[in-house]
């Protein structure tokens, strides 16, 4: 099958032909995002392969129906980006790689509460300038501390699994509760409840419309004095304006964020010579108690090997008429996140 790739970035390049030896599609490599106006390009391909950043409305996947796409391949998890229902009405399958690796997201949330919380990015560039004092960078013992997760799928589990493992107690909320955590002891509270409690949060729900701005002014006026805020999910499960307020105040004790509301207009370029134009990223960029990074969660050798191979694979299997019914989206996979805990 002809694929054509939106958005591609540089290691894709090297990831998806390696994993195509076992498949023998034909690739083709677009550094355009997916619009209404660039999904000509996919003219004559069965699939439009999409990234992250790829906003797949109602026009876009029309375009791409137009020029002769059947199958809308996420190379991601999430799939928020794509209005579901208009790919239903359009005829479109949409698949997606549900699993490549929780442990490379889990292991950054990690990297990003100890940098956090133990300051080491403010040391390194300290150290670099043969300053060594110690001024403003105490951090707090993890060890014993409450953290809450929102979220208990493979990388919520994987999280806890490590946070476990610090010797901190661990709430979590999903709608669904998973009984391997729950074998591991962690407890579950709706999520009105897990805020007030716990001294770390970690978000790893899917953005739905449900977890849309889950974190609002009314959840940060209840969260723990100094609590810190992990999002490795998406940005908009986060009120970015909301927690800039809260970080103001004191309220919220640190922010680290792998995801932004508006990141598709600045992750995975390199704008070092511009001037941004998002007042609300370059605010938050000011705190000394804020560390972002920009959409690389997924980014090992592991899991950017697992998503060529799935992405591709989905297609084989999609020319078989057999994608395995858990890498399939739906309307129904946002209507089931629709109760929260
Ligand atoms: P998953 O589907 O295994 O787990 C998601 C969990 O969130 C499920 O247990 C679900 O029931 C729960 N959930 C749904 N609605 C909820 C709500 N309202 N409140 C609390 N929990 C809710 O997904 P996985 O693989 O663990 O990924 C989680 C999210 O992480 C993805 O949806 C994606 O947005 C994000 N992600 C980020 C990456 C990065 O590079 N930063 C890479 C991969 C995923």
């Amino acid at each position: 099958m002809k694929i054509v790739f939106f958005s591609t970035r540089a290691f894709e390049r090297t990831s998806f032909p390696a994993a195509n030896a076992a498949h023998g599609h034909s690739l083709e490599f677009l550094s355009e995002g997916l619009s209404p106006a660039t999904a000509i390009l996919a003219r004559g391909a069965g699939c439009a392969c999409l990234s992250v950043g790829d906003h797949a409305g109602q026009d876009g996947l029309a375009a791409l129906r137009e020029v002769g796409v059947r199958l809308i391949a996420l190379r991601s998890a999430g799939f928020n980006h794509v209005d579901l229902d208009a790919a239903e009405r359009l005829g479109l399958t949409v698949a997606r790689v549900p699993a490549y690796s929780p442990h490379s997201v889990a292991e950054h949330a990690l990297a990003l509460l100890m940098t956090l919380n133990r300051k080491i990015h403010r040391a390194y560039n300290r150290i670099r300038e043969q300053n060594f004092s110690l001024e403003g960078l105490m951090g707090f013992d993890l060890h014993g501390k409450t953290v809450g997760v929102v979220g208990t799928g493979q990388i919520g589990e994987a999280f806890i699994r490590i946070m476990l493992g610090m010797g901190c107690r661990v709430l979590a909320s999903d709608p669904y509760q998973n009984p391997r955590c729950v074998e591991l002891g962690v407890r579950y509270v709706p999520t009105a409840g897990l805020w007030p409690a716990c001294d770390v949060i970690s978000l790893n729900c899917p953005l739905t419309p449900q977890t849309r701005h889950l974190v609002s002014d009314a959840a940060l006026a209840t969260i723990k004095p100094g609590a810190v805020l992990i999002n490795t999910s998406r940005g908009a499960v986060v009120d970015t304006v909301a927690v800039i307020a809260a970080l103001k105040s004191g309220r919220l004790g640190g922010l680290a964020i792998d995801v932004y509301e508006e990141e598709g207009d600045l992750f995975y370029r390199d704008l070092s010579g511009e001037i941004l134009q998002d007042d609300v990223f370059v605010r938050l960029m000011t705190f000394p108690n804020v560390l972002i990074t920009g959409h690389q969660g997924f980014f090992t050798r592991e899991a950017v090997a697992a998503i060529a191979e799935t992405t591709l694979d989905n297609a084989t299997r999609f020319e078989r008429g057999t994608i395995p019914s858990e890498n399939l989206v739906s309307i129904s996979h946002v209507v089931s996140s629709s109760s929260n805990a």
